[in-house]
């Protein structure tokens, strides 16, 4: 089975066995039946970089529902099945008025990666807004319920990628939104700009949503038309001394403050200095208006695109001392 249309690089990976699951009973089943082949869980196929036909049993988690478990006078549990689409689901609640999740508009992806890298844009982060999620032990085939705590959130980061990468299928995710008296996040200065620009002063979360697409429409690839995984790779955490030396080199470089001993530098800014922003190769490249998101033209293999990733690696080592890290998951 070819893998191009499960995931938004659109890299034509083979998987020797596939299974589409639609129900928790099926998941149950299929990991009690077979026990022969490695697994290998899929999503919405928006955070990985398939560099090889995958050699396993690909379960596809197409699990859908969404709905309300309990509520107060001010606030909400919402439970969303892994299969959901992410940025549906942010429309949903939209549409019923609940807040908290709206500066996460247009995130490529499914509920159930969501926790696994914490998605983050514009201030918000999914820790946030997390209440629970459920999940099924590979092994043991037993259901356990994962705490905000138990998940271990940090920047792109959880337990999930951590000591339980690979041990556990997400089924279900639990949010806590705002039924009223939502708590607006527009700090971020493009969405300050955004809003100011259509004249809006006092934004409802429908508001931010719209700032939100309209900012990401300008910068990011839609992965339908142009392959890719977003952000290509984290943004770098350096301490201050560092950083004061690259200042010195590079007066202008952007950051953003962690602690008194940390800063976070854009990636996206080395990368461009670099020099990639907007190069192509034969059918991929660094895109045209981000430098941080690598992109397939068409017909790459995630072979070629892994080696540009490497080479953009090496390149911002050598001219500024730092590491960027991926954040797309290479198979
Ligand atoms: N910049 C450049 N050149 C570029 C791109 C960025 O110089 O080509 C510099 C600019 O100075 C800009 C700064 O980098 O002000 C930050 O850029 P931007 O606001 O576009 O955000 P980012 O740091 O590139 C991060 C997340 C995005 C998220 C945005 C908005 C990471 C790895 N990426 O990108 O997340 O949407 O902030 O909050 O943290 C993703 O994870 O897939 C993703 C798209």
């Amino acid at each position: 089975v070819s893998l191009k249309s499960f995931n938004t690089f659109g890299i034509d990976a083979k998987a020797k066995l596939y299974c589409n699951i639609t129900s928790v009973e099926v998941l149950n089943e299929v990991l009690q039946e077979q026990q022969s082949n490695p697994l290998f869980i899929l999503g919405g196929g928006s955070n990985m970089l398939l560099t090889k036909d995958i050699d396993a049993l690909v379960l596809h988690i197409n699990l859908m529902g969404i709905e309300v478990v309990s509520e107060t006078e001010q606030t909400v549990i919402v439970k969303a099945m892994a299969g959901e689409n992410w940025h549906q689901f942010v429309l949903w609640c939209l549409q019923h008025n609940f807040g908290g999740i709206e500066n996460l508009s247009l995130i490529p992806g499914n509920i159930g990666t969501a926790p696994i890298q914490n998605i983050g844009a514009y201030g918000v982060e999914l820790k946030d807004v997390f209440y629970s999620c459920e999940a099924i032990n590979v092994n043991d085939k037993s259901l356990r319920t994962f705490t905000k705590e138990d998940c271990n959130f940090d920047y792109r980061e959880s337990v999930f990628k951590q000591e339980l990468k690979g041990e556990y299928i997400i089924t279900s995710v639990n949010l806590q939104l705002t039924k009223n008296n939502h708590k607006l996040n527009t700090g971020y200065g493009a969405i300050k700009t955004e809003l100011e620009a259509s004249n809006i002063k006092t934004p409802t979360i429908q508001d931010i949503s719209k700032a939100v697409i309209a900012i990401r429409q300008t910068k990011l690839p839609d992965p339908k038309e142009i392959g890719n995984s977003g952000s290509f790779f984290k943004n770098p955490i350096i301490s201050v001394e560092q950083f004061n030396k690259l200042q010195e080199n590079f007066p202008e470089v952007p950051s953003y403050k962690i602690s008194d001993k940390e800063v976070k530098v854009p990636a996206g800014w080395l990368i461009e200095t670099a020099g990639f922003k907007g190069k192509r190769f034969k059918d991929y490249g660094v895109h045209q208006k981000q430098a941080l998101v690598l992109v397939n033209y068409g017909n790459a293999s995630g072979k070629e695109i892994f080696e540009l990733a490497q080479l953009i690696q090496k390149t911002v080592k050598r001219l500024f001392n730092i590491t960027i890290e991926t954040e797309v998951n290479i198979i």
